[in-house]
């Protein structure tokens, strides 16, 4: 065997096939009742998610943060935000998540911090050229007096990737780049001294004993020399996951950094993990940050982006398995988080709609919701027949929706706020989960607070709803995490079936698998028996937007 062929036998590490459930704290539940999800919250609910049959939950942060946009800001990274609870909460809801067998994955942003955070906090105060500024990334304007940005790189969330500061002797004075928000100024990556602190934040929750992270921006952490004007297209994907080339995103030297937090993790028991939010246009690109000696997972968002199409869903699965699988790694598999159109609206969208956009009340091509609910149903049937492992995003098992009508202002996404209302932004698949239909807050707290307003048609959704319907979508999830587990789908390879153009189906080992993304039933044949249907059907006629699982006689 090669040392890539060794490298590539897969073991047994759990991150090959888990099932991880994606928590954002400040909407899940909320124990406090400040309307703002908690720590306690979740421990309290970690039933619910070992009912559902998860192996792994990922907690977008809930670090000390000004909260400007929902903790990915972070002011100090060995602390829990009050609006959270403590770290004594988190270290209770780690065991308590341990005890049930659920291992728990932390976020962790290492491209920015909060201007909150005291490091930026020093930068500002000393002068140019200190070592506090060469933390960040700070440089003189340009023009006469440095009054023009030193490039002209565009926000993730609308307007300039530079923002201005005033001296101490309150004079105008350098800029700072930041990818996302004025009050995220961006690390420099190049300097040994924010590798060693990153190196020290792994470590500091290492030690607590969480199995992994999520790592914010992998793409964003090194910008290319000489800092080059760059004109990014006007339709692009916020976090870039279409374009190529482009000086901040995908440079060589993140590589560098995913392999020092390697040995970093390697020096700890229990197979802990690194999964990387790198949007990257093309699935060879994505798994290079899976090479052998790097992340352990990475998010698949070339599958996420797919639209609802026969044809390019085949070739999305196709092209993820070879490529991961060329490198020794697992394909993983997700259809929402908190930065995307919930995918029970997104799959049935009929105008497009670039990622970071979001659907608010005047957005065109708003889906029809029976058409969101079939495909999106149908959609996560296929992923969790897939070999690999699979990332939920909570409220998906309730089949959510996205909220589309949220008023403007009740809206807190800097996006918003940083092209004026011109894109809606992601609050939309942000609200505050349903527990109960008859609650107050929908069972997400006692008091009937939400940080985001709750669509009243969200009672029909609830849990306690779908617990009682063996038709729910959170029925049809459980069915399908109890199979997989059950028939091992997580490991192993599939065998494509031929149904027509219209169809995706195949086969893993004696468990058919079969989608219908056409404008025509698709005939399954004799001697079929369902194991699980998206939605109910009678015959063997699988109906429009429908997935099954079956064997055959
Ligand atoms: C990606 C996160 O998922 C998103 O929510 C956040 O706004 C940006 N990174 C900046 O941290």
């Amino acid at each position: 065997m090669t040392e890539l062929e060794q490298f590539a036998a897969p073991g047994s590490e759990w991150w090959r096939s888990a099932v991880i459930y994606q928590i954002y704290p400040r909407s899940f539940a909320d124990a406090s009742g400040d309307g703002i999800g908690d720590l306690p919250g979740i421990t309290s609910r970690l039933d619910d998610l070992k009912t559902l049959g998860i192996d792994a939950i990922w907690l977008s942060p809930f670090m000390t943060s000004p909260q400007k946009d929902a903790g990915y800001d972070v002011a100090d990274y060995r602390d829990v935000d009050p609006i959270f609870g403590t770290l004594a909460d988190f270290d209770e809801m780690l065991a308590q998540a341990h005890a049930r067998g659920i291992r728990v994955i932390v976020d962790l942003v290492p491209n920015h911090s909060s201007d909150q955070h005291e490091w930026f906090q020093q930068a500002l105060a000393a002068a140019p050229g200190s070592p506090e500024r060469a933390r960040y990334i700070f440089r003189d304007g340009k023009g006469e007096n440095g009054e023009l940005p030193p490039n002209n790189w565009q926000s993730v969330f609308g307007g300039g990737m530079w923002e201005r500061v005033t001296e101490a002797d309150g004079t105008p004075g350098q800029w700072y780049l930041h990818i996302f928000d004025a009050t995220q100024p961006d690390f420099d990556w190049t300097n040994p001294e924010v590798q060693e602190e990153f190196r020290s934040i792994l470590r500091f929750w290492l030690d607590r004993g969480v199995d992994g992270f999520r790592v914010d921006v992998a793409h964003g952490m090194v910008k290319a020399d000489g800092l080059h004007d760059y004109h990014a297209p006007t339709d692009a994907d916020s976090m870039g996951g279409g374009e190529q080339n482009v000086p901040y995103w995908g440079q060589d030297g993140v590589h560098d950094i995913y392999r020092d937090w390697h040995t970093v993790l390697a020096e700890y028991d229990g197979d802990r993990a690194l999964c990387g939010e790198a949007w990257m246009p093309t699935l060879k690109q994505t798994a290079l940050w899976v090479r052998p000696d790097e992340m352990h997972q990475t998010f698949n968002f070339p599958y996420l982006m797919t639209p609802w199409d026969a044809t390019q869903l085949r070739e999305v699965i196709r092209e993820s398995l070879d490529e991961f699988g060329a490198v020794g790694a697992p394909s993983t598999w997700v259809l929402s988080n908190h930065d995307v159109v919930r995918h029970f609206s997104r799959l049935a969208l009929t105008a497009d709609n670039p990622q970071g956009e979001g659907i608010g009340p005047l957005s065109k091509g708003k889906p029809d919701t029976a058409v969101g609910q079939a495909r999106g149903r149908a959609a996560s049937t296929v992923m969790l027949a897939l070999p690999g492992s699979t990332y939920l995003y909570q409220g998906e098992e309730l089949g959510l929706p996205e909220a589309m009508e949220l008023p403007d202002d009740v809206r807190q996404d800097p996006t918003w706020f940083r092209t004026n209302g011109e894109r809606y932004g992601r609050d939309g698949c942000r609200v505050p989960l349903p527990w109960e239909a008859d609650a107050p807050a929908f069972g997400f707290n006692e008091s009937g607070a939400s940080w985001l307003p709750q669509p009243a048609e969200w009672a029909t959704y609830a849990r306690d709803v779908e617990q009682a319907d063996p038709d729910s979508t959170l029925a049809l999830y459980t069915q399908l995490l109890r199979l997989r587990r059950e028939h091992n789908l997580g490991t192993g390879s599939l065998v494509w079936e031929d149904l027509g153009a219209d169809a995706v189906a195949f086969r893993r080992g004696g468990l058919h698998v079969a989608a219908n993304l056409g404008a025509e039933p698709v005939e399954l044949g004799e001697g079929v028996t369902f194991l699980v249907q998206s939605q109910p059907f009678e015959g063997t006629a699988l109906p429009v937007d429908t997935a099954a699982w079956y064997v055959k006689a």
